[in-house]
């Protein structure tokens, strides 16, 4: 479709936006948390200890980092920040320090041990194959003989731990909901999430999504936006996102057997595009940064998309645990490839592994293992 017959077919469609966004404000006006909800949530979380792992700073830790990348098969060209030459190397000694408590280091044989015949999946856009890929790290370097096998077939990547029966996978979705070809185009569909089937029979669930409901123009993946009878050419980015996301957290009501499975949503991950929010103004991404930001608050304050996602997942009935890593993650200004990676694009979205998603395996280590 050209720019004109695009052009045209968002004339189409005003009657609907107006109704449309009636009915999103109704809703969302709904959604909003009370403070009753937000206890309730607080309750359900797995509480690893009375203290907030996600509350804290950076410190230097010559003990880190946890393995050395260029003895791990499992990182694509994307993240291989030290193979692509980054200078550099301070970025990989940082330990995170909760204000309140410590975070247990990483130990594989221990994770190993204790999820002893599990299924664990990563689900989500490349945010979540930058998690994944620094968790069979951690795995493969606390034991580089074990047996491994690998295995992909249609959106999923397994490596299962053969010794103790642990298979870790990735399950790749843009946006958790459905996109599906018709005659119009491609249709991003809010309400629909048919790959639910797949990811139910797991033990534990890894959801982020975040990172394509801005893209437009060529990178955008879907023609049309569709909820409920509505199908319009575009609407409110955020307005999607959280009705996507609410469509997620019915179907984590409806269809996750939380008896057996373990729900853990990854809060957004920060991009480093905007050097004012770290107190450079000008500077336009993160090729010069080699330090984090010192202390345990960003400046550029919190995301937009955290409180809908903290709103969404206030709603959800059964346990789900947010995986808290915006703020941590905004602190770490040098953790990403930036230009040191195999396409040689400036990247301040993903995350050198090793780095900083090894810290995120840490974390979900303890909410999971405790
Ligand atoms: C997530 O972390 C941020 C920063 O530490 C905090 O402001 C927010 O309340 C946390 N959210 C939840 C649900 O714990
Ligand atoms: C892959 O997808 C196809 C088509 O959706 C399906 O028929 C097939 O069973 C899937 N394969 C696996 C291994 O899940």
């Amino acid at each position: 479709m050209d720019s004109g017959t695009r052009r045209s077919s968002c004339f189409l469609f005003p009657i609907f936006i107006v109704a449309f966004s009636c009915l999103c404000s109704a809703t969302s006006s709904k959604t909003l948390q009370t403070s009753t909800d937000k206890k309730n949530w607080e309750r359900k979380k797995w509480q690893t200890s009375d203290c907030n792992r996600y509350e804290g700073s950076w410190v230097q830790d010559d003990s880190y980092p946890l393995y050395d990348s260029s003895a791990c098969p499992f990182i694509r060209k994307e993240f291989d920040c030290l193979k692509y030459g980054r200078p550099d190397h301070l970025y990989l000694q940082y330990r995170w320090q909760p204000s309140a408590c410590n975070l247990p280091r990483f130990d594989g044989k221990d994770f190993l041990e204790k999820m002893k015949g599990k299924k664990i999946m990563f689900i989500g856009d490349s945010v979540s194959l930058n998690h994944y890929e620094s968790l069979l790290c951690l795995l493969h370097s606390a034991d580089p003989d074990a047996r491994v096998t690998t295995q992909s077939s249609n959106s999923t990547s397994t490596v299962t731990f053969q010794d103790h029966g642990v298979s870790i996978s990735v399950f790749e979705t843009h946006y958790l909901v459905d996109i599906e070809e018709e005659q119009i185009g491609r249709v991003l569909k809010l309400d629909s999430i048919k790959d639910g089937n797949t990811w139910k029979d797991f033990d534990v669930l890894v959801f982020n999504t975040w990172l394509w409901w801005y893209r437009r123009g060529p990178k955008q993946p879907w023609d049309y936006v569709q909820q409920g009878r509505f199908i319009l050419k575009d609407m409110d980015r955020m307005v999607a996102f959280r009705k996507g996301l609410t469509t997620w957290a019915k179907w984590v009501d409806s269809d996750v057997d939380a008896s057996k499975t373990k729900v853990i949503f990854q809060g957004i991950s920060p991009f480093h595009y905007h050097g004012e929010e770290w107190g450079k103004p000008g500077v336009m991404n993160c090729g010069m940064e080699t330090e984090p930001v010192s202390g345990s608050t960003y400046t550029g304050g919190s995301p937009l998309a955290l409180q809908v996602l903290e709103e969404v997942l206030s709603t959800v009935k059964k346990p789900v645990h947010l995986l808290n890593i915006t703020t941590l993650s905004q602190l770490r200004k040098d953790g990403h490839p930036s230009s040191y990676n195999g396409f040689k694009g400036m990247d301040c979205t993903h995350w050198c592994v090793a780095g900083v998603p090894d810290t995120w395996n840490e974390l979900l280590y303890s909410a999971i293992t405790s």
